[in-house]
């Protein structure tokens, strides 16, 4: 095991009705001047929207809104409003919605306090040291960015390119995160499908280690991925199941506030190269996940075959064949693949819309450095193009 540090300052709020406790908690956070920041659609059509202004009004906090943040979520809409932070003298930012409006929110806490372009977190000219503090009412379990580090942002260049790249810090993980399940039962399948990826992802880059002896975070990892395979299609058939809400959205933060992955060495190549399909086709992340996870996994699982074993064998059941360990391993990708298929998610570059003659454009839009890109393989060019290719049919793998 690697030696760690972890703190988690986030407050965590979870059950029914806990946005209504909004505006004491913004203000146990230290905020008395909100920027409220959504995306307009659903939190206005379940309530929500209405039930934390009011919140916040009994409280006596002020708010300022920022409506219309877009799935991968843009720099354009995060300066306006930093701008807005500024002008208004404003002193915490509240995220109400999925993982786009929170990451937004997050670019804004980092700019408003920053003299250069908030993009500069992005590129890596700058390390985030300083934010505005963040709370979040989450809406959709997937991208576990109420209780992570991180912010993911596209920036669309003059000539229209559009980069998606991600910071990271201490100082943008959100103080609070209430969590209420029944906020997500009216998720539409696609985006529950593809928040489960999302979640079964995050907790594969951890798991697919080369760090030994970590035996409490490998159980942590796949008892995650369990609860998925168990409730995803539960709520697949029923979207208002009490209980696979609970559990999903619970996975979904758990998953990514590093819990599950302190100690150890994490890969996040499939992150990299999903993050360039986004890009270019602005599809669903988790769905974007969804066929690039198991193809990294059919390219590198020679690394480690014991460590796909026992992903085959505890996660998904799969009858072990000791004198073929290389058949159970590929058994267990196929049984990711099967799950995926069966939550109705793409698990092609073809059902992505990609075309497979964008791939040269699409690794190297990544902008790989010499040192490449993950841990559990270190990937260079002429690897992530293979496994951009390998993003087929099944078959596939027979
Ligand atoms: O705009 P509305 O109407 O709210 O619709 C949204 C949006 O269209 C809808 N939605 C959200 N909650 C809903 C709902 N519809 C009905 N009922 C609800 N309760 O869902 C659509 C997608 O929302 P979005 O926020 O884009 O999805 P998600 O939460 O999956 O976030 C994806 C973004 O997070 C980034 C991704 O790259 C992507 O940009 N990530 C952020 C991470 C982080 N900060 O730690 C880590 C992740 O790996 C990920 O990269
Ligand atoms: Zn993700």
């Amino acid at each position: 095991m690697n030696p760690f540090e972890l703190y988690l300052p986030t407050r965590y709020i979870f059950g029914p009705g806990v946005e209504n406790r909004t505006g004491e908690e913004v203000k146990r956070a230290g905020g008395s001047r909100v920027l409220l920041h959504y995306s307009g659609g659903s939190v206005r059509r379940s309530g929500l929207l209405d039930r934390v202004k009011t919140s916040l009004d009994e409280a006596g906090v002020a708010y300022v809104e920022l409506s219309g943040v877009k799935p991968n979520p843009d720099m354009e809409l995060a300066y306006e409003g930093i701008e807005q932070v500024r002008a208004e003298g404003l002193d915490f930012v509240l995220a109400l919605g999925g993982g786009s409006v929170i990451d937004s929110a997050k670019a804004i806490a980092l700019g408003a306090v920053y003299d250069g372009d908030a993009w500069d977190y992005y590129t890596g000219k700058a390390r985030p040291a300083e934010a505005l503090p963040i709370g979040t009412v989450p809406t959709l379990p997937a991208a576990g960015s109420e209780g992570s580090d991180s912010s993911v942002m596209n920036l669309t260049a003059e000539d229209g390119t559009v980069y998606k790249r991600s910071t990271g810090g201490e100082c943008i993980v959100p103080k609070f995160a209430l969590e209420n399940p029944e906020l997500t039962h009216t998720l539409p399948p696609e985006q529950t499908a593809a928040g489960v990826a999302d979640i079964f992802t995050h907790t594969c880059e951890r798991y697919f280690t080369q760090t030994r002896d970590v035996y409490l975070t490998d159980l942590f990892c796949e008892s995650i991925m369990k609860t998925l395979i168990k409730y995803g299609p539960i709520v697949m058939e029923d979207p208002e199941n009490k209980a696979a809400r609970e559990q999903i959205m619970w996975a979904s933060t758990m998953a990514h506030n590093n819990i599950t992955g302190v100690g150890r060495d994490q890969d996040w190549a499939s992150h990299m190269i999903e993050h360039e399909l986004s890009a270019l086709y602005d599809v669903t992340h988790g769905a974007g996940l969804a066929a690039v996870n198991p193809a990294w996994m059919r390219y590198v699982y020679k690394e480690d075959t014991a460590r796909f074993v026992r992903f085959a064998t505890e996660v998904f059941g799969v009858a072990n064949d000791p004198w073929h360990p290389e058949v159970t391993a590929l058994e267990g990708i196929k049984a990711l693949k099967r799950f995926y298929r069966s939550l109705g998610l793409p698990v092609t570059l073809a059902e992505l819309g990609g075309k497979e003659e964008d791939i040269p454009k699409l690794v190297s839009m990544i902008g790989i450095g010499e040192h490449g890109l993950g841990s559990f393989k270190v990937l260079h060019e002429e690897d992530v193009e293979a496994i951009y290719a390998l993003m087929k049919e099944d078959d596939e793998l027979d």
